[in-house]
């Protein structure tokens, strides 16, 4: 086998000479955050929920300071808290359930199908009650949920539909983007997410009355007012026309400045990454004891955010923790690259509801009625599961090939 030198991959987050100037404009301009002052030109902010909105052939775009605060406001918006459930997937970042605990509302997690990872239908609507008000797909990985049966379900239920679409800029189903199907589209911009600015969120909606409120929800109840009646040093975000009781997520105009460059550049990294996953397919597929993650026919476009591999544990007898770190030694490669699957949320150690007083005891969750579910299919996830950063497949054929050499010799156990 080669040796290629160590740490000579494809860093991630990527910048390039525009991304510098982007935020050189913002350093000189005097506008470093919306809550500043009118300085004649449109903020990095403004600008960048147009370029997002238009992304998605949406009309509404409001970027907040990550995803969690996204879906935090989305569900605000749509007027769901204390005595409301909202469904949500066993598997995922926890964020997406404890952002149903920040409202003071129930998650009801339900399992995945074992194939794409995404939650599953068909369990959907066993866990609705009188009180459920929304679900919340979550497009996991590099699989979309199916919004067929989500959408129709919800339609039949009315119930509202939240898509976690952090890891899924791009991916469509059937022609739309994620995040334009359901009610509201939550983005995550974190560091290792495909458009990132380190930190950083948003939303989208086509809806102009839930946007309303979502603008309110962002800047302390404040709102944006209409640019013709702003002089030099007014303020944009005014108290005007208050409609509901917000707080501050709003998204710095550095932030800002360096999603629009991410935005650029995201179609063409998103083809190379594309093309090289396919070839990646193609060789492991020659591998027995692996399976690939199942993308439903609709979701044709697809975008890679974690790439996941997983383990027949009958042929493959090392463990998915054994494998990664066996990579890691092999390529260099850190645990930011090479990691098991999530843990289903109720056994992942930092999901601890319990140390927080957010409902009144009679009615609280205890420790055991969270780590006492049971969820076949999430649970075996992170047992069976190796999953790599979408930016390996942003390296050339020469350092992919490596890639697959020190991970075939490890799963064939040659290595
Ligand atoms: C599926 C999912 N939902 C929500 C979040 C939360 O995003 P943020 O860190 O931007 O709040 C993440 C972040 O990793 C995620 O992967």
């Amino acid at each position: 086998m080669k040796t290629m030198k160590k740490w000579n991959w494809k860093q991630w987050p990527v910048s390039q000479e525009s991304t510098r100037h982007q935020i050189e404009q913002v350093l000189h301009s005097n506008r470093w955050a919306i809550t500043g002052y009118w300085t004649g030109q449109n903020s990095m902010e403004q600008q960048f929920a147009e370029k997002f909105a238009d992304f998605h052939q949406v009309d509404y775009c409001l970027p907040t300071t990550n995803c969690t605060s996204a879906l935090q406001l989305s569900m605000e918006a749509l007027d769901i808290g204390y005595g409301d459930e909202v469904i949500v997937p066993a598997l995922t970042w926890v964020a997406t359930v404890t952002a149903v605990l920040n409202v003071n509302a129930t998650p009801i997690l339900v399992d995945i199908d074992p194939h794409t990872y995404c939650i599953d239908p068909q369990k959907i609507e066993h866990a609705i009650t009188d009180r459920t008000k929304a679900v919340i797909p979550v497009h996991l990985y590099s699989s979309m949920a199916n919004m067929d049966d989500i959408l129709s379900i919800a339609q039949k239920y009315d119930l509202f539909v939240i898509e976690d679409c952090a890891q899924s800029h791009g991916a469509e189903w059937d022609g739309q983007k994620a995040g334009t199907l359901g009610d509201i589209g939550c983005f995550s911009m974190q560091h290792g997410k495909v458009i990132t600015s380190g930190e950083g969120g948003a939303l989208i909606t086509k809806r102009a009355e839930i946007y309303k409120r979502l603008d309110r929800l962002r800047a302390d109840s404040r709102a944006r007012i209409q640019k013709t009646d702003l002089r030099f040093g007014d303020m944009e975000i005014v108290p005007n026309e208050v409609v509901i009781q917000g707080n501050n997520h709003c998204l710095s105009e550095f932030q800002s400045a360096i999603l629009i460059d991410q935005v650029n550049h995201f179609e063409e990294q998103n083809k190379y990454r594309n093309e090289q996953a396919l070839y990646v397919n193609e060789q492991l597929q020659k591998i027995s004891g692996i399976c690939l993650q199942t993308k439903y026919p609709k979701n044709k476009t697809i975008t890679i955010y974690s790439y996941c591999i997983k383990l027949d544990r009958d042929i493959i007898q090392k463990t998915p923790q054994e494998i990664c770190a066996a990579l890691i030694e092999k390529t260099g490669l850190g645990t930011f690259f090479v990691h098991p699957s999530y843990p289903a949320v109720h056994q992942n150690p930092i999901f601890c509801p319990w140390t927080k007083k957010r409902y009144p005891p009679e009615i609280a969750k205890t420790e055991s009625y969270w780590r006492n579910l049971q969820f076949e299919h999430a649970e075996r996830a992170h047992e069976e599961t190796v999953v790599f950063h979408h930016s390996l497949f942003l390296n050339d054929r020469e350092h992919i090939d490596y890639f697959l050499e020190c991970l075939t010799s490890i799963l064939t156990d040659a290595g």
